[in-house]
């Protein structure tokens, strides 16, 4: 029984530890966003504002500004620096933004 205690808490401490560093990654990633789409990418003019879109609809966005399938002025230069995986993190940060 203290055997599987044990084995839980550490179980949990190590998620907890996962989960933060995956959090932190996608607030670093994200902060190069805000120059352009505002804090929080809540955009205070007419660049669009990405905060609560859907994760599929930004992630899809930037795979396709980073392939030059989607049409743009600063995205497609923007989007070559992020990995997929990095695209996948950025997305679910902004669809969770209010
Ligand atoms: C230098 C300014 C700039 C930066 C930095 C920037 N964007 Fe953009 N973003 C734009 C502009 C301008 C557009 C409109 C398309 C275009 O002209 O490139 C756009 C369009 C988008 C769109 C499509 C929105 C829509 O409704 O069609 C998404 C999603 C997006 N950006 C996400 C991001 C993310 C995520 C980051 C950070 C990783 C980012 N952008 C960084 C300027 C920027």
């Amino acid at each position: 029984m203290k055997r599987i205690l044990i084995f839980l808490i550490l179980y949990f401490c190590f998620i907890g530890e996962v989960l933060a560093v995956e959090i932190t990654r996608a607030v670093m990633l994200s902060n190069s966003c805000a120059a352009c789409h505002g804090t929080h990418g809540k955009s205070p003019g007419e660049i669009p504002a990405i905060n609560g879109k859907s994760s599929r609809f930004i992630s899809q966005a930037l795979l396709e500004f980073r392939e030059g399938r989607r049409s743009a002025t600063v995205m497609g230069r923007h989007a070559t620096g992020y990995s997929d995986e990095e695209i996948q993190l950025i997305a679910d940060y902004f669809s969770t933004l209010p």
